[in-house]
């Protein structure tokens, strides 16, 4: 088992990255690898460090949700990004971080989805939740944490998510290598990260929105306390999600929580 554990030698053995994941962190428990690699960027830490751990104890999810992070069963791990870009394009960091891992489960034969604007779904339960924090000014980005979480060989799920989430466990029926997947994610994600800075922006929302489950659709979104509904007829380049109501008016979303009703 020895080999195929998850450690900071074992991450770097054979990854042939040029900068994803050349410098690594690596914890047996922690708060949030989020909150951590936000600290290591402020202080300079460079591009493309990752920071991992077996556990997080506070792990962050979207709009203050605890993330559920046991120990040796997922992958819980942030990377620190500090590309020239201006605040307006970084929701590319987390189409990136999406496509990276959807490829990496298409490898395993896994038939899933990808949920604007930042999940990963099987069976319309949760996979892969990505959270991006960014520090900015007006223009442009300092720094930005992208942070995945991935439900890998979890046999069960606490009461309060188990009708939500599942893992590739659950869906394979046997367990699967950590450290094969992760690697495969990190090669994934450096590859879309240098489509993205060379600006091949139009070629990565293409695909991207290819395999957004929802476009076409009739769906609900909540927002800031609010229900539309309406059909989802396209992702804008900006990112977001539009929706045309039975008014004939396009709604656009930054975020919110979307489901398909027919
Ligand atoms: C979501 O709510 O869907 C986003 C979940 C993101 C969880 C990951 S786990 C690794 C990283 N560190 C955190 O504290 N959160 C992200």
């Amino acid at each position: 088992m020895k080999n195929n554990e998850l450690s900071k030698k074992n991450i770097k053995k054979n990854l042939e990255n040029e900068f994803i994941a050349r410098k690594i962190y690596y914890f047996s428990e922690i708060d949030s690898t989020n909150k951590y690699a936000a600290k290591l960027a402020k202080n300079g830490e460079k591009e493309g460090t990752l920071v991992i751990a077996e556990k997080q104890n506070q792990g962050k999810g979207r709009k203050n949700r605890l993330w559920h992070s046991p120990a040796g069963t997922g992958l819980w791990f942030s990377l620190i990004l500090k590309p020239n870009i201006k605040v307006t394009e970084s929701h590319f960091l987390t189409i990136n971080a999406s496509l990276a891992v959807y490829k990496a489960l298409k490898n395993l034969g896994l038939n899933i989805d990808i949920k604007w604007p930042n999940d990963i779904l099987y069976k319309n339960k949760k996979l892969c939740g990505i959270l991006s924090e960014m520090s900015a000014n007006t223009k442009k980005l300092n720094y930005a944490i992208t942070g995945i979480g991935l439900n890998v060989n979890q046999k069960h799920f606490e009461n309060d998510i188990k009708d939500k989430a599942t893992s590739i466990y659950k869906i394979k029926k046997q367990e699967v290598s950590r450290l094969a997947l992760l690697q495969n994610i990190l090669v994934n994600f450096e590859n879309y990260y240098k489509k993205f800075l060379n600006g091949e922006k139009d070629k990565l929302l293409d695909e991207w929105k290819s395999k957004i489950a929802l476009l076409g659709k009739f769906i609900n979104v909540k927002s800031d306390g609010k229900v539309y509904e309406g059909k989802a007829i396209d992702i804008a380049k900006d990112g977001r999600l539009m929706l045309l109501n039975k008014n004939n008016e396009i709604i656009k979303f930054w975020a919110g929580d979307a489901s398909i009703k027919y």
